[in-house]
Parts: structure tokens; C-alpha cells; sequence
């Protein structure tokens, strides 16, 4: 049995673990998953991860239970995540789960007697969209290896470019991170890169770079996580792209990708030019998450990589300075991991300074 929370937790073997059981259960109709029950807990909208997540279980034979929105659940009578994840765990064989709250994955999980698997956290991490991410370079491309990507957008609050990140430096690749100063990529995300020597770039504009990369991958302006919505007005709409825009001017191989949904950043005259992969990547979503459920209920054989343990401490000093951590909002254990020179939060993985 296997959570799925942080791409912290996967070696590129186990990676490309996943991305091979995907490429078997892809097309086929095995029903690994009969008489499991999946238990889908979305405290936040969604359309792709949510159905695909659902899809991938139906065609695996297993049963879903759960809720699209808290505003029917005991939530709404003060229930907390705590006993929302007890009861799920009776009722259920897996737990999917996208909360509001950074770190309420790893929460859930220490909780939870059935795995755990992160759709979403709040601005922290959103694994499997990772692995779709991956599949779908590997299947456009050829290969991962030594990629160069452009992640443009809301690089602050987007959860999808945090797990790409931590799992594409593994793969050698060397980024474009191209936003405005509010939203660009948080030092945390770029201190894993520094410490591997890894190659990167923090730009204002795409176009100066659009010969050199082989992914272009777009994100939306998160407006629900800004506290003030002065500072979204700001930065909406600055980088949009169109069929002008990149048509003739990138490589002649280049995908786009974006996990969707789009607000006005891609524009849809680029949907039928060949650059654009991100239906395709919506789709691949499927076959991904059926290689999660499968590898989380050890249902098939995928070799996992033991890694380095973590140095996890408790302690009541220490606090998370996260305002969005799911420590301020149920009660935790306060745990920090204190690695060789900073310490982070165990559960939101910001850095904890004092
Ligand atoms: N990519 C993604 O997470 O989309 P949804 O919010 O629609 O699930």
C-alpha cells in the first residue's frame, strides 16, 4: 500500500515506474480494481482530476463513493478533516482527495489507514497531474531526458509547476520559469534545483526563448488563492498566447501544454495546430491515475525506490509560517524536517525560518 502526496517521495525509477504500468493499462479493460471501493473527497472544484480519477476506477471494476463539494457533508456542521478522513477510511478501500488547505495531503495520509492519493492540495502539490505531465512529454517526445521547459503563468500558487519541477529535475532537464515579480517560482521550489546545479531561468517574457524549448507549459492565474484581488488585476492576462504568437516561431516540434483549466492565457485558435497537446494530456489522465490506483493497492508489480530517511522532528517551538498550512486549521502534530542547512514544514513543505 502506496500514498501518492509529494513527488518528494519518488525516485525517477519510480517514475518511470508508473509511466510504464500506464502504457500497459492504457486501452485495456482489466478489472484489477473489482470490489474495491474508492472514496473521492473533493473539498474544491474540479472537472479532470475528479472524472478522470473516477474513469480510471470504473474501468477498473471498483466502485466510487464521496462528494464534488463540502457544502453537503458535515463540514458544514464543523466537522473536521481528521474525522472526514476516519469515516472515509471505514467506507472505503483509497482515498482520493483535492482539499483548499497546503498540506492537508500529508495530513490525511498519516491519518488514514487506506492510501492516501493527493489531488490537490492548495498551492503545494498535485502529483498526479504529474504524472499525466510526464506520460504525455514521454509519449509526444519520445523521451523526458534533458528537456528544456517553459512554465509560464501563476508559478507562485501553481501546484502543477511545483511537482513538474521536483520531478523533471530528475530528469535533467533545464527550466524558463516566465512570470511577473508576485507570481514567479517561490525560492523553496528553486533551492532543490541550486543544490543539484541544475540549469535555470527567471524571465518576464516567452518570446526571447520560444526557438529554444521543447515544452511550453502554460498555467492560469489561480484568482481564488490571492488575498488581495487588487494584486490579481495586476498580473491577469500579461503573458496570453495565440496561433500569432507561436505558429512559425518555436521549434517546429514544441507542445504546448497547460493542466487546465484555461482562462484567456491559450487562446483557441491554437487548439488545432499541432503544437497543442493539452486535450491529449487531459486524456492521458486516465490511464495515469489507473496506474496509480494499481500501484497505491499493490495490485500490480512496479518496483519502489527506498529513499533516504528523512530527519522528522516534533517540536513546539517551531512553527510553520505558511498562513495556508493545514496546521492552522486542525490539530497536528507540529512536525518539522530538518535538513542539512534549513528546515521545512513537514506537512507544506515551506521553509521555516525562525
Ligand atoms: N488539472 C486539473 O487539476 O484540473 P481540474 O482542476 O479540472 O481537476
Amino acid at each position: 500500500m502506496r500514498d501518492f502526496i509529494s513527488m518528494k517521495d519518488f525516485t525517477k525509477e519510480d517514475i518511470l515506474e508508473v509511466l510504464r504500468v500506464a502504457k500497459e493499462l492504457e486501452n485495456k479493460n482489466e478489472e484489477l480494481l473489482k470490489n474495491k471501493i474508492v472514496g473521492s473527497l473533493f473539498f474544491e472544484p474540479s472537472t479532470r482530476t475528479r472524472l478522470s480519477f473516477t474513469s480510471a476506477a470504473y474501468r477498473l471494476g471498483a466502485k466510487v463513493l464521496g462528494f464534488d463539494s463540502p457544502d453537503a457533508t458535515s463540514l458544514k456542521k464543523g466537522e473536521t478533516l481528521r474525522d472526514t478522513i476516519k469515516m472515509t477510511e471505514a467506507y472505503s478501500d483509497i482515498i482520493v482527495m483535492r482539499h483548499n488547505r497546503d498540506g492537508a495531503a500529508r495530513f490525511a495520509a498519516d491519518i488514514s489507514r487506506v492510501p492516501v492519493l493527493n489531488a490537490g492540495d492548495g498551492a503545494n502539490e498535485h502529483p498526479s497531474q504529474t504524472m499525466l505531465d510526464l506520460y504525455t512529454i514521454q509519449k509526444e517526445l519520445g523521451s523526458i531526458d534533458g528537456k528544456k521547459i517553459a512554465f509560464v503563468g501563476d508559478l507562485k500558487y501553481g501546484r502543477t509547476v511545483h511537482s513538474l519541477t521536483k520531478a523533471l529535475e530528475m530528469f535533467n532537464c533545464e527550466f524558463y520559469f516566465i512570470a511577473p515579480d508576485v507570481v514567479q517560482i517561490p525560492e523553496y521550489i528553486t533551492r532543490g534545483l541550486d543544490k543539484k546545479g541544475i540549469k535555470y531561468h527567471i524571465l518576464f517574457d516567452y518570446k526571447e526563448i520560444l526557438k529554444e524549448v521543447d515544452v511550453l507549459y502554460m498555467t492560469r492565474i489561480q484568482k481564488e488563492r490571492f488575498e488581495n484581488i487588487e494584486d490579481y488585476k495586476k498580473v491577469a492576462g500579461i503573458h496570453v498566447i495565440d496561433k500569432e504568437s507561436i505558429v512559425g516561431k518555436c521549434k517546429d516540434e514544441m507542445i504546448i501544454l497547460h493542466p487546465l483549466p484555461r482562462v484567456d492565457e491559450v487562446k483557441i485558435d491554437l487548439d488545432d495546430t499541432k503544437h497543442a497537446k493539452y486535450f491529449e494530456q487531459a486524456a492521458n489522465g486516465v490511464p495515469a491515475r489507473a496506474a496509480i490506483f494499481s500501484i497505491a493497492l499493490d495490485l500490480v508489480e512496479a518496483a519502489k525506490s527506498e529513499l533516504p530517511e528523512k530527519d522528522i522532528r516534533k517540536s513546539e517551538e517551531v512553527v510553520c509560517e505558511n498562513e495556508r498550512c493545514i496546521t492552522n486549521f486542525e490539530e497536528t502534530d507540529n512536525k518539522y524536517v530538518q535538513d542539512t542547512e534549513h528546515k521545512y514544514c513537514y506537512y507544506c513543505n515551506r521553509d521555516i525560518k525562525k
